[in-house]
Protein backbone atom coordinates (compact mmCIF):
# COMPACT_ATOMS: atom_id res chain seq x y z
CA UNK A 1 0.00 0.00 0.00
CA UNK A 2 0.93 3.90 -0.16
CA UNK A 3 3.47 3.70 2.91
CA UNK A 4 5.91 2.06 1.23
CA UNK A 5 6.47 4.88 -0.67
CA UNK A 6 7.71 6.87 2.40
CA UNK A 7 10.76 7.00 4.41
CA UNK A 8 10.26 4.82 7.53
CA UNK A 9 11.71 4.32 10.65
CA UNK A 10 11.37 0.77 12.48
CA UNK A 11 10.79 0.36 15.99
CA UNK A 12 11.87 -2.87 17.38
CA UNK A 13 9.48 -3.94 20.30
CA UNK A 14 11.42 -4.93 23.18
CA UNK A 15 8.16 -5.45 25.50
CA UNK A 16 8.41 -1.63 26.37
CA UNK A 17 4.99 -0.32 27.65
CA UNK A 18 6.11 3.28 25.28
CA UNK A 19 6.37 1.71 22.32
CA UNK A 20 3.16 2.30 20.44
CA UNK A 21 4.12 6.35 21.87
CA UNK A 22 7.66 5.76 20.12
CA UNK A 23 5.24 5.57 16.52
CA UNK A 24 3.07 8.44 17.22
CA UNK A 25 6.15 10.75 18.63
CA UNK A 26 7.88 9.78 15.26
CA UNK A 27 4.84 10.38 13.18
CA UNK A 28 4.44 13.46 14.73
CA UNK A 29 7.55 14.46 13.01
CA UNK A 30 5.72 13.53 9.68
CA UNK A 31 7.99 10.67 9.38
CA UNK A 32 6.02 7.43 8.70
CA UNK A 33 6.94 4.34 11.45
CA UNK A 34 5.75 0.90 12.27
CA UNK A 35 6.43 -0.87 15.41
CA UNK A 36 7.29 -4.62 15.01
CA UNK A 37 8.66 -8.12 16.62
CA UNK A 38 12.31 -7.68 17.69
CA UNK A 39 12.65 -11.15 16.57
CA UNK A 40 12.61 -9.49 12.48
CA UNK A 41 15.65 -11.33 10.53
CA UNK A 42 18.21 -9.09 8.50
CA UNK A 43 16.38 -9.91 5.63
CA UNK A 44 12.76 -8.94 6.73
CA UNK A 45 14.72 -5.51 8.57
CA UNK A 46 16.38 -4.34 4.51
CA UNK A 47 13.13 -5.48 2.92
CA UNK A 48 11.29 -2.74 5.03
CA UNK A 49 14.22 -0.25 4.09
CA UNK A 50 14.17 1.79 7.30
CA UNK A 51 16.06 5.18 7.24
CA UNK A 52 16.44 4.48 10.84
CA UNK A 53 15.81 1.80 13.22
CA UNK A 54 15.07 2.35 17.19
CA UNK A 55 15.12 -0.21 19.93
CA UNK A 56 12.28 0.38 22.52
CA UNK A 57 12.37 -0.07 26.18
CA UNK A 58 11.57 -3.27 27.83
CA UNK A 59 11.10 -4.77 31.40
CA UNK A 60 13.88 -7.40 31.14
CA UNK A 61 17.41 -6.73 32.05
CA UNK A 62 20.47 -7.49 28.89
CA UNK A 63 22.08 -9.80 31.37
CA UNK A 64 19.46 -12.21 31.72
CA UNK A 65 19.50 -15.20 30.13
CA UNK A 66 16.59 -15.45 27.62
CA UNK A 67 16.30 -11.36 27.37
CA UNK A 68 15.59 -10.90 24.23
CA UNK A 69 18.01 -9.63 21.51
CA UNK A 70 17.90 -8.51 17.87
CA UNK A 71 19.66 -10.19 15.24
CA UNK A 72 23.63 -9.14 15.39
CA UNK A 73 23.06 -8.89 11.61
CA UNK A 74 21.38 -5.89 12.21
CA UNK A 75 24.57 -3.93 12.86
CA UNK A 76 26.10 -4.62 9.73
CA UNK A 77 22.97 -2.86 7.67
CA UNK A 78 24.53 0.68 7.73
CA UNK A 79 21.27 1.94 9.08
CA UNK A 80 21.41 4.57 11.73
CA UNK A 81 20.34 3.16 15.42
CA UNK A 82 18.30 4.61 18.36
CA UNK A 83 18.38 2.47 21.74
CA UNK A 84 16.05 3.73 23.52
CA UNK A 85 16.43 2.59 27.76
CA UNK A 86 16.53 -1.10 27.41
CA UNK A 87 17.72 -0.76 24.00
CA UNK A 88 20.26 1.90 25.17
CA UNK A 89 21.34 -0.91 27.51
CA UNK A 90 21.23 -3.87 24.85
CA UNK A 91 23.56 -1.26 22.34
CA UNK A 92 26.01 -1.00 25.62
CA UNK A 93 25.81 -5.03 26.27
CA UNK A 94 26.25 -5.64 22.35
CA UNK A 95 29.31 -3.89 22.42
CA UNK A 96 31.44 -5.22 24.55
CA UNK A 97 29.81 -2.47 27.94
CA UNK A 98 28.75 -3.76 30.87
CA UNK A 99 25.22 -3.28 32.40
CA UNK A 100 24.44 -3.59 35.58
CA UNK A 101 21.22 -3.75 38.43
CA UNK A 102 21.43 0.15 39.43
CA UNK A 103 21.79 -0.77 43.12
CA UNK A 104 25.40 -2.08 42.66
CA UNK A 105 26.74 1.13 41.31
CA UNK A 106 24.09 3.53 42.37
CA UNK A 107 20.52 4.26 42.89
CA UNK A 108 17.49 3.44 40.23
CA UNK A 109 15.92 6.72 38.62
CA UNK A 110 12.14 6.82 38.01
CA UNK A 111 10.29 9.88 36.61
CA UNK A 112 11.40 13.44 36.46
CA UNK A 113 15.16 13.62 36.37
CA UNK A 114 17.56 16.63 35.84
CA UNK A 115 20.08 15.67 33.26
CA UNK A 116 22.72 17.41 31.39
CA UNK A 117 23.31 17.15 27.99
CA UNK A 118 26.73 17.15 25.68
CA UNK A 119 25.51 19.42 22.87
CA UNK A 120 28.28 18.47 20.29
CA UNK A 121 26.42 14.99 19.91
CA UNK A 122 23.74 15.55 17.62
CA UNK A 123 20.92 14.03 19.65
CA UNK A 124 21.29 17.31 21.07
CA UNK A 125 21.83 20.23 18.89
CA UNK A 126 20.51 22.89 19.34
CA UNK A 127 18.86 21.90 23.15
CA UNK A 128 19.94 23.49 25.67
CA UNK A 129 22.96 22.01 28.32
CA UNK A 130 20.68 21.04 31.41
CA UNK A 131 16.85 20.01 31.16
CA UNK A 132 14.40 17.30 32.52
CA UNK A 133 14.29 13.63 31.28
CA UNK A 134 11.70 10.86 32.52
CA UNK A 135 13.89 7.92 33.41
CA UNK A 136 12.51 4.61 34.36
CA UNK A 137 15.02 2.11 34.88
CA UNK A 138 16.35 -0.79 36.99
CA UNK A 139 19.84 -1.33 35.52
CA UNK A 140 22.50 1.03 34.38
CA UNK A 141 25.75 1.22 31.93
CA UNK A 142 28.51 0.61 33.81
CA UNK A 143 31.20 0.62 31.41
CA UNK A 144 30.81 2.49 28.02
CA UNK A 145 31.77 -0.20 24.96
CA UNK A 146 34.38 0.53 22.97
CA UNK A 147 33.85 2.88 19.93
CA UNK A 148 31.11 4.98 21.93
CA UNK A 149 31.28 8.04 24.24
CA UNK A 150 29.15 9.46 26.71
CA UNK A 151 26.76 12.48 25.64
CA UNK A 152 24.48 12.63 28.76
CA UNK A 153 24.63 11.78 32.83
CA UNK A 154 22.11 13.10 35.98
CA UNK A 155 22.95 13.10 39.12
CA UNK A 156 22.77 9.29 40.00
CA UNK A 157 23.44 7.86 36.39
CA UNK A 158 26.94 8.85 35.14
CA UNK A 159 25.98 7.23 31.15
CA UNK A 160 22.46 8.54 30.34
CA UNK A 161 23.65 8.98 26.83
CA UNK A 162 25.98 6.55 24.74
CA UNK A 163 27.16 7.45 21.57
CA UNK A 164 28.96 6.08 18.27
CA UNK A 165 29.13 8.66 15.64
CA UNK A 166 31.10 6.66 13.15
CA UNK A 167 28.42 4.13 12.98
CA UNK A 168 25.56 6.22 13.78
CA UNK A 169 24.52 4.12 16.87
CA UNK A 170 22.61 6.01 19.80
CA UNK A 171 21.30 5.61 23.51
CA UNK A 172 19.97 7.27 26.06
CA UNK A 173 19.06 5.78 29.25
CA UNK A 174 15.89 8.30 29.27
CA UNK A 175 12.40 8.21 27.76
CA UNK A 176 12.61 11.06 24.94
CA UNK A 177 8.74 9.40 23.77
CA UNK A 178 7.32 10.50 26.80
CA UNK A 179 6.22 14.36 27.21
CA UNK A 180 7.58 14.77 30.85
CA UNK A 181 10.99 14.71 28.77
CA UNK A 182 11.55 18.42 28.29
CA UNK A 183 12.94 18.07 24.82
CA UNK A 184 11.87 14.55 23.88
CA UNK A 185 10.25 15.35 20.56
CA UNK A 186 13.49 17.67 19.36
CA UNK A 187 15.87 14.59 20.57
CA UNK A 188 13.65 12.39 18.25
CA UNK A 189 13.48 14.98 15.43
CA UNK A 190 17.20 15.46 15.79
CA UNK A 191 17.57 11.61 15.06
CA UNK A 192 15.24 11.09 12.88
CA UNK A 193 16.09 14.16 10.31
CA UNK A 194 19.67 15.42 11.02
CA UNK A 195 20.97 11.50 11.68
CA UNK A 196 18.90 9.54 10.07
CA UNK A 197 18.14 12.05 6.50
CA UNK A 198 14.69 11.88 6.70
CA UNK A 199 12.94 14.29 5.11
CA UNK A 200 9.32 14.41 7.30
CA UNK A 201 7.43 13.33 4.12
CA UNK A 202 4.93 12.22 6.16
CA UNK A 203 1.68 13.94 5.31
CA UNK A 204 -2.02 12.99 4.94
CA UNK A 205 -2.60 14.95 2.00
CA UNK A 206 0.11 12.62 0.97
CA UNK A 207 -1.06 9.38 2.51
CA UNK A 208 -4.81 10.69 0.79
CA UNK A 209 -3.38 10.57 -2.75
CA UNK A 210 -1.15 7.72 -2.68
CA UNK A 211 -3.08 5.60 -1.36
CA UNK A 212 -6.13 6.84 -3.71
CA UNK A 213 -3.95 5.76 -6.09
CA UNK A 214 -2.88 2.23 -4.84
CA UNK A 215 -6.28 1.31 -4.03
CA UNK A 216 -8.29 1.98 -7.34
CA UNK A 217 -5.27 0.02 -8.83
CA UNK A 218 -6.26 -3.19 -6.86
CA UNK A 219 -9.90 -2.82 -7.23
CA UNK A 220 -9.98 -2.19 -10.34
CA UNK A 221 -13.15 -3.29 -12.01
CA UNK A 222 -14.34 -4.80 -8.56
CA UNK A 223 -16.85 -3.63 -6.17
CA UNK A 224 -16.38 -3.00 -2.67
CA UNK A 225 -18.61 -3.66 0.24
CA UNK A 226 -18.09 -1.75 3.70
CA UNK A 227 -20.08 -1.56 6.65
CA UNK A 228 -20.59 1.65 7.80
CA UNK A 229 -21.39 2.24 11.06
CA UNK A 230 -21.00 6.48 11.39
CA UNK A 231 -18.21 6.02 13.55
CA UNK A 232 -15.33 8.32 12.77
CA UNK A 233 -13.21 5.04 11.56
CA UNK A 234 -15.46 3.57 8.98
CA UNK A 235 -16.77 7.20 7.96
CA UNK A 236 -13.18 8.11 6.69
CA UNK A 237 -12.76 4.49 5.65
CA UNK A 238 -16.10 5.63 2.89
CA UNK A 239 -14.63 8.79 2.55
CA UNK A 240 -11.13 7.69 1.24
CA UNK A 241 -12.77 4.47 -0.66
CA UNK A 242 -15.13 6.93 -2.39
CA UNK A 243 -12.69 8.73 -3.60
CA UNK A 244 -10.64 5.93 -5.09
CA UNK A 245 -13.35 3.97 -6.40
CA UNK A 246 -16.74 6.17 -6.86
CA UNK A 247 -19.86 4.19 -7.19
CA UNK A 248 -18.11 0.82 -6.87
CA UNK A 249 -17.77 1.23 -3.39
CA UNK A 250 -21.64 0.37 -1.66
CA UNK A 251 -22.10 1.16 1.92
CA UNK A 252 -23.80 -0.66 4.28
CA UNK A 253 -25.69 1.93 6.61
CA UNK A 254 -27.65 -0.79 9.60
CA UNK A 255 -29.66 1.69 11.24
CA UNK A 256 -30.60 -0.06 14.67
CA UNK A 257 -32.69 3.15 15.67
CA UNK A 258 -29.80 3.03 18.86
CA UNK A 259 -28.22 6.21 17.52
CA UNK A 260 -28.45 9.52 19.39
CA UNK A 261 -30.95 12.03 18.42
CA UNK A 262 -30.65 12.88 14.59
CA UNK A 263 -27.74 10.72 14.17
CA UNK A 264 -28.79 8.30 11.47
CA UNK A 265 -30.26 11.45 9.28
CA UNK A 266 -26.50 12.89 9.75
CA UNK A 267 -25.06 10.00 8.46
CA UNK A 268 -27.54 9.72 5.51
CA UNK A 269 -26.96 13.33 4.89
CA UNK A 270 -23.31 13.10 4.51
CA UNK A 271 -23.19 10.07 2.51
CA UNK A 272 -25.68 10.66 0.22
CA UNK A 273 -24.13 13.46 -1.12
CA UNK A 274 -21.18 10.94 -2.28
CA UNK A 275 -20.28 9.09 -5.03
CA UNK A 276 -21.07 6.00 -3.86
CA UNK A 277 -23.89 3.35 -3.23
CA UNK A 278 -25.70 4.24 0.47
CA UNK A 279 -28.28 1.83 1.80
CA UNK A 280 -29.52 2.20 5.17
CA UNK A 281 -31.35 -0.47 5.98
CA UNK A 282 -34.16 0.29 8.58
CA UNK A 283 -33.95 -1.85 10.87
CA UNK A 284 -35.32 -0.59 14.28
CA UNK A 285 -38.42 -1.86 14.38
CA UNK A 286 -36.12 -5.40 14.17
CA UNK A 287 -34.13 -4.72 17.00
CA UNK A 288 -36.58 -3.49 19.70
CA UNK A 289 -38.28 -6.59 18.86
CA UNK A 290 -35.32 -8.74 20.17
CA UNK A 291 -34.46 -6.70 22.63
CA UNK A 292 -37.86 -6.24 24.61
CA UNK A 293 -38.37 -7.73 27.85
CA UNK A 294 -34.32 -8.04 27.87
CA UNK A 295 -33.00 -6.59 31.08
CA UNK A 296 -29.57 -8.31 31.60
CA UNK A 297 -26.74 -6.00 30.01
CA UNK A 298 -24.40 -9.05 28.86
CA UNK A 299 -27.41 -10.60 26.86
CA UNK A 300 -28.52 -7.25 25.55
CA UNK A 301 -25.47 -6.47 23.95
CA UNK A 302 -25.25 -9.77 22.56
CA UNK A 303 -28.77 -9.91 20.93
CA UNK A 304 -27.25 -6.42 19.46
CA UNK A 305 -24.04 -7.53 18.18
CA UNK A 306 -26.13 -10.99 16.49
CA UNK A 307 -28.63 -9.36 14.83
CA UNK A 308 -26.33 -6.85 13.54
CA UNK A 309 -24.62 -9.19 11.46
CA UNK A 310 -27.41 -10.83 10.56
CA UNK A 311 -29.24 -7.74 9.04
CA UNK A 312 -25.75 -7.05 7.52
CA UNK A 313 -25.38 -10.16 5.74
CA UNK A 314 -28.71 -10.35 4.47
CA UNK A 315 -27.78 -6.90 2.90
CA UNK A 316 -24.95 -8.35 1.35
CA UNK A 317 -26.63 -10.76 -0.27
CA UNK A 318 -29.41 -8.78 -1.91
CA UNK A 319 -26.62 -6.85 -3.40
CA UNK A 320 -24.81 -10.14 -4.91
CA UNK A 321 -21.21 -11.05 -5.70
CA UNK A 322 -18.77 -8.32 -4.16
CA UNK A 323 -14.82 -8.66 -4.78
CA UNK A 324 -14.10 -6.98 -1.71
CA UNK A 325 -15.21 -6.35 2.39
CA UNK A 326 -13.48 -3.02 3.64
CA UNK A 327 -13.38 -2.69 7.08
CA UNK A 328 -12.17 0.84 9.08
CA UNK A 329 -9.48 -1.09 11.21
CA UNK A 330 -6.58 1.12 12.26
CA UNK A 331 -2.73 0.96 13.38
CA UNK A 332 -3.85 0.60 17.57
CA UNK A 333 -6.25 -2.68 16.43
CA UNK A 334 -3.04 -4.17 14.49
CA UNK A 335 -0.85 -3.52 17.48
CA UNK A 336 -2.79 -4.63 19.87
CA UNK A 337 -4.06 -7.75 17.77
CA UNK A 338 -0.34 -9.02 17.46
CA UNK A 339 0.55 -7.38 14.40
CA UNK A 340 -2.68 -8.28 12.64
CA UNK A 341 -2.72 -10.59 10.13
CA UNK A 342 -4.71 -9.01 7.16
CA UNK A 343 -6.83 -11.87 5.83
CA UNK A 344 -8.76 -12.47 9.26
CA UNK A 345 -11.89 -10.55 10.04
CA UNK A 346 -11.76 -9.15 13.27
CA UNK A 347 -14.26 -9.33 15.88
CA UNK A 348 -13.05 -5.95 17.73
CA UNK A 349 -14.04 -3.96 14.47
CA UNK A 350 -16.30 -1.34 15.71
CA UNK A 351 -19.62 -2.46 13.98
CA UNK A 352 -18.96 -5.66 16.21
CA UNK A 353 -17.72 -8.11 14.37
CA UNK A 354 -18.39 -9.01 10.66
CA UNK A 355 -19.61 -12.12 9.14
CA UNK A 356 -17.05 -14.37 7.45
CA UNK A 357 -19.54 -16.16 5.09
CA UNK A 358 -20.43 -12.98 2.67
CA UNK A 359 -18.57 -13.83 -0.91
CA UNK A 360 -16.01 -12.00 -1.11
CA UNK A 361 -12.12 -12.06 -2.30
CA UNK A 362 -10.26 -10.13 -0.39
CA UNK A 363 -10.60 -7.63 2.95
CA UNK A 364 -9.37 -3.87 2.48
CA UNK A 365 -8.06 -1.90 5.31
CA UNK A 366 -6.84 1.44 4.08
CA UNK A 367 -6.27 3.08 7.29
CA UNK A 368 -4.54 -0.41 9.21
CA UNK A 369 -1.43 2.12 9.65
CA UNK A 370 -2.99 5.18 10.85
CA UNK A 371 -3.29 6.10 14.38
CA UNK A 372 -6.94 7.66 15.55
CA UNK A 373 -5.28 11.35 15.51
CA UNK A 374 -3.62 10.50 11.56
CA UNK A 375 -7.85 9.06 11.03
CA UNK A 376 -8.99 12.61 12.25
CA UNK A 377 -6.80 14.81 10.23
CA UNK A 378 -7.27 12.58 7.16
CA UNK A 379 -11.32 12.90 7.35
CA UNK A 380 -10.76 16.79 7.50
CA UNK A 381 -8.51 16.68 4.30
CA UNK A 382 -10.97 14.37 2.75
CA UNK A 383 -13.87 17.17 3.33
CA UNK A 384 -15.90 15.20 6.18
CA UNK A 385 -17.99 17.65 8.40
CA UNK A 386 -15.80 18.60 11.67
CA UNK A 387 -18.20 16.99 13.96
CA UNK A 388 -18.51 13.64 12.54
CA UNK A 389 -14.32 13.61 12.54
CA UNK A 390 -14.43 14.63 16.18
CA UNK A 391 -16.76 12.26 17.37
CA UNK A 392 -16.59 10.92 20.78
CA UNK A 393 -16.16 7.20 21.17
CA UNK A 394 -20.10 6.05 20.86
CA UNK A 395 -20.42 2.17 21.47
CA UNK A 396 -21.60 -0.48 18.72
CA UNK A 397 -24.75 -1.21 20.91
CA UNK A 398 -25.69 2.34 21.07
CA UNK A 399 -28.15 3.74 23.53
CA UNK A 400 -28.97 0.11 24.21
CA UNK A 401 -26.40 0.38 27.32
CA UNK A 402 -27.48 3.93 27.95
CA UNK A 403 -31.33 3.05 28.74
CA UNK A 404 -30.77 0.72 31.91
CA UNK A 405 -33.05 -2.14 31.58
CA UNK A 406 -35.25 -2.87 29.03
CA UNK A 407 -34.75 -0.88 25.99
CA UNK A 408 -38.49 0.87 24.76
CA UNK A 409 -39.17 3.10 22.25
CA UNK A 410 -40.47 5.26 24.45
CA UNK A 411 -37.47 5.44 26.90
CA UNK A 412 -35.44 5.30 23.74
CA UNK A 413 -36.80 9.10 22.93
CA UNK A 414 -36.50 10.29 26.25
CA UNK A 415 -33.14 9.44 26.25
CA UNK A 416 -32.28 10.89 22.91
CA UNK A 417 -33.80 14.29 23.66
CA UNK A 418 -32.06 14.46 27.14
CA UNK A 419 -28.53 13.89 25.52
CA UNK A 420 -29.18 16.00 22.87
CA UNK A 421 -29.83 19.14 25.67
CA UNK A 422 -26.96 17.84 27.45
CA UNK A 423 -24.96 17.93 24.26
CA UNK A 424 -26.21 21.56 23.49
CA UNK A 425 -25.13 22.86 26.47
CA UNK A 426 -22.11 21.52 26.91
CA UNK A 427 -21.01 22.77 23.47
CA UNK A 428 -22.66 26.17 23.71
CA UNK A 429 -20.21 26.29 27.46
CA UNK A 430 -16.93 25.32 25.46
CA UNK A 431 -16.65 21.80 27.57
CA UNK A 432 -17.27 20.56 23.77
CA UNK A 433 -13.34 20.08 23.32
CA UNK A 434 -12.20 19.89 26.98
CA UNK A 435 -14.34 16.64 27.92
CA UNK A 436 -13.18 13.24 26.33
CA UNK A 437 -16.84 11.69 26.23
CA UNK A 438 -20.18 12.77 28.06
CA UNK A 439 -23.86 11.86 27.86
CA UNK A 440 -26.91 11.19 29.22
CA UNK A 441 -28.15 7.50 29.99
CA UNK A 442 -32.21 6.47 31.43
CA UNK A 443 -31.99 4.97 34.84
CA UNK A 444 -34.52 2.31 35.47
CA UNK A 445 -35.53 4.06 38.70
CA UNK A 446 -38.53 6.27 38.90
CA UNK A 447 -38.63 9.04 41.77
CA UNK A 448 -41.29 11.22 42.96
CA UNK A 449 -41.49 14.98 42.07
CA UNK A 450 -43.74 18.04 41.83
CA UNK A 451 -44.63 19.69 39.00
CA UNK A 452 -47.10 22.67 39.18
CA UNK A 453 -49.15 21.59 41.41
CA UNK A 454 -49.09 17.90 40.93
CA UNK A 455 -47.34 15.02 41.78
CA UNK A 456 -45.05 13.54 39.11
CA UNK A 457 -43.49 9.99 39.30
CA UNK A 458 -41.15 9.61 36.08
CA UNK A 459 -37.50 8.02 35.60
CA UNK A 460 -34.46 10.00 36.50
CA UNK A 461 -31.71 11.00 34.04
CA UNK A 462 -28.01 10.60 34.72
CA UNK A 463 -25.17 12.77 33.59
CA UNK A 464 -21.92 11.06 32.89
CA UNK A 465 -18.74 13.47 31.48
CA UNK A 466 -15.35 12.15 31.88
CA UNK A 467 -11.52 13.52 31.17
CA UNK A 468 -9.04 10.16 30.41
CA UNK A 469 -5.99 9.90 27.84
CA UNK A 470 -7.08 5.95 26.81
CA UNK A 471 -10.54 5.34 28.54
CA UNK A 472 -9.02 2.41 30.41
CA UNK A 473 -9.13 4.64 33.80
CA UNK A 474 -11.51 8.12 33.88
CA UNK A 475 -11.77 10.72 36.00
CA UNK A 476 -15.22 12.08 36.08
CA UNK A 477 -14.98 16.10 34.83
CA UNK A 478 -15.91 18.65 37.33
CA UNK A 479 -18.55 20.16 35.32
CA UNK A 480 -19.43 23.78 36.93
CA UNK A 481 -23.09 23.92 38.90
CA UNK A 482 -24.54 26.92 36.68
CA UNK A 483 -24.01 24.64 33.28
CA UNK A 484 -25.30 21.34 34.97
CA UNK A 485 -27.91 23.68 36.49
CA UNK A 486 -29.24 24.57 33.54
CA UNK A 487 -29.03 21.28 31.89
CA UNK A 488 -31.03 20.37 34.53
CA UNK A 489 -33.80 22.21 34.30
CA UNK A 490 -34.15 22.02 30.64
CA UNK A 491 -34.18 18.23 30.53
CA UNK A 492 -36.94 18.67 33.44
CA UNK A 493 -38.88 20.84 31.72
CA UNK A 494 -38.67 19.82 28.30
CA UNK A 495 -38.48 15.86 28.25
CA UNK A 496 -41.58 14.05 29.02
CA UNK A 497 -41.46 11.36 31.26
CA UNK A 498 -38.51 12.78 33.43
CA UNK A 499 -38.48 14.49 36.99
CA UNK A 500 -34.96 14.29 37.88
CA UNK A 501 -32.08 14.57 36.94
CA UNK A 502 -28.30 13.27 38.42
CA UNK A 503 -24.28 14.10 37.87
CA UNK A 504 -22.42 11.06 38.06
CA UNK A 505 -19.57 11.44 40.52
CA UNK A 506 -17.60 8.08 40.02
CA UNK A 507 -14.24 7.71 38.13
CA UNK A 508 -13.21 4.40 36.46
CA UNK A 509 -12.37 2.27 38.42
CA UNK A 510 -14.79 1.41 40.28
CA UNK A 511 -17.14 2.57 37.75
CA UNK A 512 -16.84 1.66 33.95
CA UNK A 513 -17.77 4.75 31.29
CA UNK A 514 -20.85 3.16 30.44
CA UNK A 515 -23.69 2.26 32.59
CA UNK A 516 -24.09 -1.68 31.05
P1 LIG B 1 -16.29 1.32 29.61
O1 LIG B 1 -17.77 1.39 29.82
O2 LIG B 1 -15.81 -0.06 29.33
O3 LIG B 1 -16.01 2.16 28.27
O4 LIG B 1 -15.51 1.99 30.69
C1 LIG B 1 -14.74 2.53 27.82
C2 LIG B 1 -14.89 3.15 26.45
O5 LIG B 1 -15.32 2.16 25.50
C3 LIG B 1 -16.56 2.54 24.91
N1 LIG B 1 -17.36 1.30 24.78
C4 LIG B 1 -17.56 0.64 23.61
N2 LIG B 1 -17.15 0.90 22.35
N3 LIG B 1 -18.29 -1.04 21.57
C5 LIG B 1 -17.54 0.06 21.33
O6 LIG B 1 -17.18 0.30 20.15
C6 LIG B 1 -18.74 -1.37 22.81
O7 LIG B 1 -19.43 -2.37 22.99
C7 LIG B 1 -18.35 -0.48 23.89
N4 LIG B 1 -18.59 -0.48 25.23
C8 LIG B 1 -17.97 0.62 25.74
C9 LIG B 1 -17.17 3.55 25.86
O8 LIG B 1 -18.08 4.42 25.22
C10 LIG B 1 -15.93 4.26 26.38
O9 LIG B 1 -15.49 5.23 25.46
Amino acid sequence: MAEQDHQKILILDFGGQYSQLIARRIRECHVFSEVKPFTLSAEEIKAFQPKGIIFSGGPGSVYEKDSPHPTKEIYELGIPILGICYGCQLLAQQFGGKVVPAQNRTAREYGKTETWFDNRCPLFKDLPGESVTWMSHGDVISEIPKGFTPAAHSAMCPTACICDEMRKFYGVQFHPEVTHTEHGMEILRNFLLNICGCSGDWTMAEFRQKTVKSVREKIGNGKVLLALSGGVDSSVAAALLSEAVGSALICVFVDHGLMRKNEGEEIEATFSQRNLTFIRVDAKHRFLTRLSKINAPEKKRKIIGTEFIRVFEEEAKKIGKVDFLAQGTIYPDVIESGQGNSDVIKSHHNVGGLPSTVDFREILEPLRMLFKDEVRQLGIELGLPKSLVDRQPFPGPGLAIRVIGEVTQRKLIMLQEADAIFREEMEKADYGVTANQYFAALTNMRSVGVMGDGRTYEYAIALRCVNTDDFMTAEWTRLPYDLLERVSSRIVNEVEGVNRVLYDITSKPPATVEYE
